[in-house]
Formats: C-alpha cells, structure tokens, sequence
C-alpha cells in the first residue's frame, strides 16, 4: 500500500498534552492507517509512544474480539508494529453488547501503557459511532474517563455530526477535525470475516490441545461450555494469557479441553466466555446466540 497524507494531516500540529491522543471515525475512515502514520511523527520526535487498538472486529495488533496495547519499538513495513503486547478479552466482534467491558479494558490498557512508561498513547476507536447503535454514548464516555489531550476526528460526511456538536461546543477535549484520505477502500462484510478469519488463523497457528482444571477458578458468566466457543483466559488482573477455543467440556472431571496457546498455567484466574463461536478447522467467526 502507499499512503497517501492529506496536506491537513502534515499540517498537524501534534498534541502534547498528558492524556491520550483518541481517533474517532466511521467505519472505513482509514482511523488505523492514521495511527500508525501518528505513532510515526511521535517517534520521529523522540517520543515513547504506545498505540491502543480498542477495535474488537478488524483489530491490527492482536486476534479478533479483542482490545491490545503495544509498546511500540519499531513501525515496520506492512503497517507492522514491533514491541511488547498487553491484551485484554471482549468475547465479541462489536462493543454493541459488551460497552462496559470495552470501556473498562480502555481505562486498563491506557493506564498499564503510562505505568510502562509510554509518554504519547494513541487510541485507535472502533467505527461505531451510531447513536441508535450507542455509538455516541460510547465515544462521549471514553471522553470522560480517559480525559484525552485531544481527540481527532476522521470525517466524511456528516456522520460524526452527534457526537462532534457536543463536543466543539465543551471545553472537555480539545477536538481536532481531519479529512478522510480519498485512497481509503471500503471493506465489505465479507471482507470484513474473511480478515477476521485470517488473524484468528494467524493466532490458533501456535495452539495446541490443553486440558484445562476448573477447580479454584472463576467461569463468567457461568461454566456452560459450547463446543467452539471462544474464551479468553485471563490473568488476575484480567488482562489475557491466551485465547482459547472449546473443543469439549467434561464435567465430571472438572475440566475442560481447549485450543489455546501455551501460557503458565498457575496463572490463569478467569475463563471469561464469548458470544462468539470460532470453527477450529476455518477460523470463520458465528455469533452464539443463546
Ligand atoms: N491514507 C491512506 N492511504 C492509502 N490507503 C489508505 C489510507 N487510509 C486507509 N487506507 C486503506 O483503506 C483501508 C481501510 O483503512 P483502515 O485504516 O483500516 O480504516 P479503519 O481503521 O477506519 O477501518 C485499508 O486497506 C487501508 O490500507
Ligand atoms: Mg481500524
């Protein structure tokens, strides 16, 4: 890909506040090709800069349905990232559903990003920004909770009208409106499942078959186990070890059997349930319904 930098993006004049720097666009607006152009112009002035990736659905920095933190030592062709991941679980491919939990993973990994010693951290949102979808209240709280230095807007259209009035008009955020870049392609839904297939490929690539003891440990919401369910295995502090796919739950031992990838067993804490079933032969994500 080459990228294209609108004049408006080379004329930013990069915050500097504490706080992190919050990207907001529809779905499409080319918010995480931005970020990574941003964490660039960070680390060419020097700066230790640390890059969150809050979408669940085309997420870059770690497998789908969740949300990553990255210390970031090198940006690498490819739109890569070198550096340390922190990741925690969503359990599903939308914030719609799980809003709290997305909120509360945002305020985790900004603040284990300043405790890391990042100086600069850029958030890369989710496109949802609907207000029927509670895009708007979602946007409006992160605003709240993380107080960000600024928030730059990706616009096209009007689309982001609902949730920029409010806040041109408040004195909460510094609010700071780009264009979208015309060389943005559109992905379709299937798109969309295809790329969510191959970084769930990408990631079960190094997994094998553990056997996992639920004694002395917590299920979320409650240990009903569907064949290809995916959990997310979690430390005591909630942040992952690994994503795990259920292959058969065994009730009578206590156990369950799952695709993950090897981690320190005496830290798992928490085997936190999706709304999510992954097939672990395609990797092609379905919504459970229950
Ligand atoms: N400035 C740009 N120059 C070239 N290609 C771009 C640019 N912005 C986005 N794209 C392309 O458009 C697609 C969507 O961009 P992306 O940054 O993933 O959007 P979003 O994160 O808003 O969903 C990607 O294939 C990306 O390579
Ligand atoms: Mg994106």
């Amino acid at each position: 890909m080459t990228l294209h930098i609108p004049a408006p993006w080379q004329e930013l004049h990069l915050p500097q506040g504490p706080g992190p720097i919050l990207v907001i666009g529809g779905p499409d607006a080319g918010k995480s090709t931005f970020v990574h152009y941003l964490a660039g112009r960070y680390l060419e002035m020097g700066r230790r800069v640390a890059l969150v990736d809050g979408d669940p659905g085309q997420s870059r920095l770690g497998p789908p349905a969740t949300m990553n933190l990255a210390l970031v030592e090198a940006l690498e062709s490819g739109e890569r990232v070198r550096g340390l991941r922190w990741r925690r679980f969503v359990g599903h491919v939308s914030p719609r559903g799980r809003m709290l939990v997305v909120l509360v993973n945002a305020v985790r990994l900004v603040s284990m990003a300043r405790r890391q010693g990042a100086e600069t951290v850029i958030y890369d949102t989710s496109g949802l920004i609907r207000p029927a979808h509670g895009g708007l209240y979602l946007k409006l709280s992160k605003v709240d909770l993380l107080r960000p230095a600024a928030l730059i807007a990706l616009r096209q259209g009007q689309e982001l009208e609902p949730i920029l009035a409010p806040l041109r008009s408040s004195r909460r955020v510094p609010v700071l409106e780009l264009p979208v870049s015309p060389a943005v392609r559109p992905r379709d839904p299937a798109t969309r499942r295809r790329y969510r297939a191959r970084r769930f490929a990408g990631y079960f690539a190094r997994a094998q078959t553990l056997t996992v003891p639920l004694v002395g440990r917590a299920v979320i919401p409650e240990p009903a186990f569907y064949p290809h369910q995916l959990v997310g295995l979690e430390d005591r502090h909630g942040f992952l070890l690994s994503l795990g796919i259920v292959l058969s739950y065994r009730p009578q031992r206590h156990a369950v059997e799952l695709l993950a990838r090897p981690f320190p067993m005496e830290r798992l804490d928490t085997l936190h349930l999706g709304d999510l079933l992954v097939d672990p032969r395609t990797f092609e994500d379905h919504r459970l319904r229950r």
